[in-house]
């Protein structure tokens, strides 16, 4: 038998010097945060960096003592990785995170809660809970609204259509999960705009339905679903015998930032009696803004909505979740274990694995109450409307710019721009060799099948300053083409 006491300090304890080297690494990228950028990412090409992380030699039979590893780690990594608090990241919904966040990581990961069931994390899941009531309350859902954490856009997007595709079979009297797809199946779809995340066709793939089972409704030039174009979609359906299950809208499309026309989607959803669902990964936070919050009228009438913490309310990965209005429908994708889930537990006790696709799961509802809580509605919304601003801003230089051309004007946070007479390849060139150079972490995308760049506003710390830079160097870099 080993002598457990030479393990004491590996396995995290509150007294042990492991911590105290913790608690200064933790400092030491908190003050990294702080210290100004020298651009978002190192020159360093894909090959360097391979021969360069492949010299880490994984698990060496006698161990590094940490504060090398930590060292290398930051020689290695952190200094190769991309800087998403430098002005110039502005490819991606990829934000900087809040200290109060990142410190309660260091907690989350040290406690190491499991929120699949409640003898693995008793107050953490009361923390889970009240978090999702609050969230439930803030989009407007009755007080029998609830919600789960999961692990990013995509996989709140999934549950809620799995949960609408359980929905639609229960109302034929089928148990989808006992029995699979029935022959109904092959007549229903799932509606969204042409701007919808990708998310929405993976789901229906992975549900056995197939991406061919996802309409795409026109969009206007704004990027948000055209009621007109939905109407049309949904009465051709009816004269060929096909079943909405759902219908999407998105709350803040990746590209546009544009918001689909809650109010009036809702009525049609109802009119259809189809689940609907509200892919609020990006504008979600837009509820905490007196300013905002008006764009997201109609929210309050969704089946289920997906707010990514990771995104606008600058958490590290990953913290989402998917609040739906009625907690009870959770049953739809619940599947009892004889271990974890068995129906016979004290009264009161909720096991989260019941509306979790996971089973084991972080405890990430903690750095999100700790962030609310340390900073406040009015501060989170300050710097929602500064970066929005921002956006607005940069389509205005963009719009007055000879070389550029606005695709839409911006509403959220992101501006996405073309140059008339230049090529998809030459703005191919443009965004490639600014990553290269380690200058822009640029956006490239295609809307309605033209290629565009585009930025991203993440950082609340970012001027209109920094804006003129970064058209500067974009209208810059075509010049040299
Ligand atoms: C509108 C929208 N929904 C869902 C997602 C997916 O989010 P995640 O990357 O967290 O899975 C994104 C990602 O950008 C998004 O823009």
């Amino acid at each position: 038998m080993s002598d457990t006491r030479d393990w004491h300090d590996l396995v995290v304890t509150f007294d042990s010097d492991g911590l105290d080297v913790l608690a200064g690494a933790a400092s030491a990228a908190i003050e990294s945060l702080r210290r100004p950028t020298s651009g978002p990412r190192s020159d360093w090409t894909p090959a360097a960096l391979h021969h360069l992380v492949r010299s880490l030699e994984i698990c060496p039979d006698d161990g590094v003592p940490l504060n090398t590893v930590l060292t290398e780690l930051g020689s290695v990594v952190w200094s190769h990785g991309v800087v998403p608090s430098d002005p110039a990241c502005v490819a991606h919904l990829h934000p900087p995170t809040l200290v109060p966040a990142v410190v309660t990581e260091l907690a989350i990961a040290a406690t190491n809660q499991s929120m699949d069931s409640w003898d693995q994390s008793p107050a953490a899941t009361e923390v889970e809970l009240h978090l999702m009531s609050w969230l439930a309350d803030l989009i407007g859902f009755p007080d029998i609204g609830s919600g789960v954490m999961t692990s990013g856009g995509t996989a709140s997007n999934v549950l809620a259509i799995t949960l609408a595709r359980s929905w639609a079979a229960k109302k034929i009297g089928v148990d989808v999960l006992k029995s699979g797809l029935p022959q109904e199946a092959a007549s229903w779809r799932i509606l969204c705009s042409d701007q919808a995340h990708f998310s929405v066709q993976r789901a229906a793939a992975q549900l056995g339905l197939g991406r061919d089972a996802v309409l795409t409704v026109e969009t206007t030039s704004l990027g948000s679903m055209d009621v007109a174009a939905l109407d049309r979609v949904l009465d051709q359906m009816s004269r060929t015998g096909l079943v909405p299950i759902a219908i999407v809208a998105t709350a803040g499309t990746t590209d546009l930032g544009a918001v689909d026309p809650l109010s009036e989607i809702a009525e049609r959803a109802r009119r259809h009696d189809t689940w609907f669902h509200v892919d609020a990964a990006v504008a979600g936070a837009f509820l905490l803004s007196e300013r905002l919050a008006p764009a997201l009228s109609g929210i309050e009438h969704a089946d289920s909505v997906t707010v990514d913490f990771h995104k606008l309310w600058w958490q590290p990965f990953n913290a989402s979740a998917l609040v739906i209005r009625e907690a009870e429908r959770f049953e739809l994708l619940r599947v009892r274990s004889n271990y974890l889930d068995r129906g016979d537990e004290l009264d009161g006790v909720v096991n989260l694995v019941g509306r979790s696709l996971d089973t084991s799961r972080r405890f990430d509802a903690a750095k999100v109450v700790a962030t609310l809580r340390t900073l406040g509605r009015l501060a989170l919304a300050e710097m929602l409307e500064h970066l929005v601003d921002l956006s607005r801003y940069a389509g205005m230089k963009i719009e007055a710019h000879p070389l550029l051309e606005l695709v839409a004007s911006p509403t959220s946070v992101t501006c996405a721009f073309s140059a008339p007479g230049f090529s998809d390849d030459d703005l191919r060139h443009v965004q490639q060799r600014l990553l290269a150079r380690g200058e822009m972490i640029l956006g490239r995308t295609r809307i309605k099948d033209r290629a565009a760049l585009k930025f991203t506003f993440m950082n609340p710390l970012s001027s209109i300053d920094d804006v003129d830079r970064l058209v500067h160097l974009v209208a810059n870099e075509l010049g040299t083409l």
